[in-house]
C-alpha cells in the first residue's frame, strides 16, 4: 500500500501560532515521525508549502527547517494540483478572502479560530465549503489539552452526577508595551483589525462548553477596555479600541450555568493560566491546561461559615490528582492528525466550519449583550 503525500499550503506561518504550533510542533513533527499512520499500514505525509507576505521571513523559515517550497503568491499555490489542503493562521480579518479563494480552487480547508470576523461571514464560508464538497475544519486546540482530556474522562465516566455549574478563570497580565514589551501582538487590541477578548476567547469557550457539557443557549456578558492606551511593536502609543476583558455567563441546555472570566489585565494567582471548576451533585473537578483535581462527595469536607474562628482546613489539599494514564501529544498536532485522517479517509471530524461559526455566534451574542445589557438567546444556526 502506498503512502498518501498531501500538499498543505500554510498561510500565516510567520506568526506566533502559525510558526510554533502549526508548522514546527504539528506538521514538521508529523513528518519527523514518518507521517500519520493509517489502519492499513500506510501513512499520510504532509508536504508544507509556506505562504505569506514577507519573502525574507519565509525564506528564513524554509532554510532553517529544510522546507523546499515557499511563496508570497497565494494564487500560485491555489492553482497547483499538488496542493490538497489550505491552512490559514493569518490575522483574523485577513482570513475570509483567502479561504474563499481556496474553497473556489477546490482545496480542503483547515483554519485557526475565529473562522472569520463575523457570524455571517463564518456561515458563508461553511456553506461554500459544504457546496464545494471540500473537507473543512477549525482549530479547537483546548479540547486536546491534557487537563481538559482528563475532564472529558470524568464527564464520560459519570463522575459528576448531575453537573450544576462550570466556572472558568482565564487570563494573565499583558504588558502595555511601554516599559516592558507586550507579549501579544498589537492587533489583538484593535477592534478594526479583528482584535478583542470576546472575539479571541469566546470561540474557545464555545467549543469547550459544547463538546464537554452541552450546547450553549444564552449569553450574558459585560466587557471592558480596562487599559485604553498601549504601545505597539515599534514602541508607538495607540488607542486600544477592542475589549481586553470579558465577564460572561452562559446557560447551557439542561440548565448548567457556566461563568467565565477572561482578562488580559489580571495577575495570576492560580495554578494555571486557565482553570475550569466543575461542580456536580456527586463530585467536583478543577481542570487546567495540564492537570485535573477532583473531590468526590464522599470526601467533601463539611465547611462551616464562622468568620470569628480561624479555619484550620487546607481546602486545596483536600483534592486528588487525576492520573494521566496515557501520553498526551501536543494538542495542535493531535488535531492536525485527526484532520488529515478526515481528509484522506473521511473519518469523523466534528470540528468543522459550522462548529467554528457557532463560536462566532456566541462571540457576537456576547458583544451584543454587553452593549444592550440584556441576555441574548442563541438560535440554532444551520446551513440553508
Ligand atoms: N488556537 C489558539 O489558541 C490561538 C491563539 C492565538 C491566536 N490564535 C488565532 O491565530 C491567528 C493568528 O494569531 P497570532 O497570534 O499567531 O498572530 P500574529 O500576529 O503572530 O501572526 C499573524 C500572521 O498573519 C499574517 N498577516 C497577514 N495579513 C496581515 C496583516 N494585514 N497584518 C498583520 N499580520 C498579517 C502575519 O504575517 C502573520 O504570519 C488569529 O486568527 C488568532 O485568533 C489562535
Amino acid at each position: 500500500m502506498s503512502d498518501h503525500v498531501l500538499g498543505v499550503a500554510m498561510n500565516g506561518v510567520t506568526g506566533r501560532m502559525g510558526y510554533r504550533q502549526h508548522l514546527t510542533r504539528s506538521i514538521l513533527a508529523i513528518r519527523e515521525a514518518g507521517g500519520v499512520p493509517l489502519p492499513d499500514g500506510s501513512r499520510i505525509i504532509p508536504e508544507p508549502v509556506l505562504v505569506g507576505r514577507s519573502e525574507r521571513k519565509l525564506r528564513e523559515i524554509a532554510d532553517q527547517h529544510g522546507i523546499e517550497r515557499w511563496t508570497t503568491d497565494l494564487d500560485s499555490v491555489l492553482s497547483d494540483d499538488r496542493i490538497s489542503v489550505y491552512f490559514d493562521a493569518q490575522i483574523t480579518h485577513a482570513r475570509e478572502a483567502a479561504v474563499r479563494a481556496a474553497i473556489a480552487a477546490g482545496k480542503h480547508i483547515y483554519v485557526e479560530k475565529p473562522t472569520a470576523s463575523t457570524l455571517s461571514s463564518a456561515l458563508e464560508l461553511a456553506k461554500l465549503a459544504r457546496d464545494a464538497g471540500v473537507r473543512n475544519g477549525v482549530v479547537q486546540d483546548k479540547l486536546f489539552l491534557p487537563g481538559l482530556l482528563k475532564l472529558r474522562r470524568l464527564v464520560e465516566s459519570g463522575f459528576f452526577g448531575k453537573i450544576l455549574s462550570v466556572r472558568g478563570e482565564f487570563g494573565y497580565w499583558v504588558f502595555e508595551g511601554d516599559w516592558q514589551p507586550a507579549q501579544r501582538p498589537s492587533w489583538n487590541y484593535r477592534a478594526e483589525e479583528g482584535g478583542g477578548m470576546v472575539l479571541d476567547m469566546f470561540p474557545h469557550w464555545h467549543y469547550v462548553l459544547e463538546h464537554l457539557f452541552a450546547p450553549v443557549r444564552t449569553v450574558t456578558a459585560k466587557v471592558a477596555t480596562h487599559i485604553p492606551e498601549r504601545w505597539d511593536e515599534e514602541g508607538r502609543a495607540y488607542q486600544a479600541t477592542a475589549d481586553d476583558s470579558a465577564y460572561g455567563i452562559f446557560e447551557l441546555e439542561g440548565g448548567i450555568i457556566a461563568q467565565i472570566n477572561s482578562s488580559w489585565n489580571v495577575r495570576v494567582n492560580r495554578d494555571e493560566l486557565v482553570e475550569f471548576q466543575v461542580d456536580g451533585t456527586h463530585g467536583s473537578a478543577v481542570a487546567g491546561l495540564r492537570t485535573c483535581r477532583v473531590q468526590h462527595r464522599a470526601s467533601t469536607p463539611k465547611a462551616v461559615w464562622n468568620p470569628d474562628l480561624e479555619d484550620p482546613s487546607s481546602y486545596r489539599e483536600q483534592w486528588d490528582e487525576v492520573p494521566d494514564n496515557t501520553e498526551f501529544p501536543n494538542g495542535f498536532r493531535a488535531q492536525w492528525e485527526g484532520f488529515l485522517r478526515h481528509v484522506v479517509l473521511d473519518t469523523p471530524f466534528p470540528h468543522d466550519l459550522l462548529s467554528g461559526a457557532r463560536g462566532l455566534q456566541m462571540a457576537e451574542a456576547g458583544l451584543r449583550s454587553a452593549q444592550n445589557g440584556h441576555t441574548v438567546e442563541l438560535d440554532e444556526v444551520t446551513l440553508t
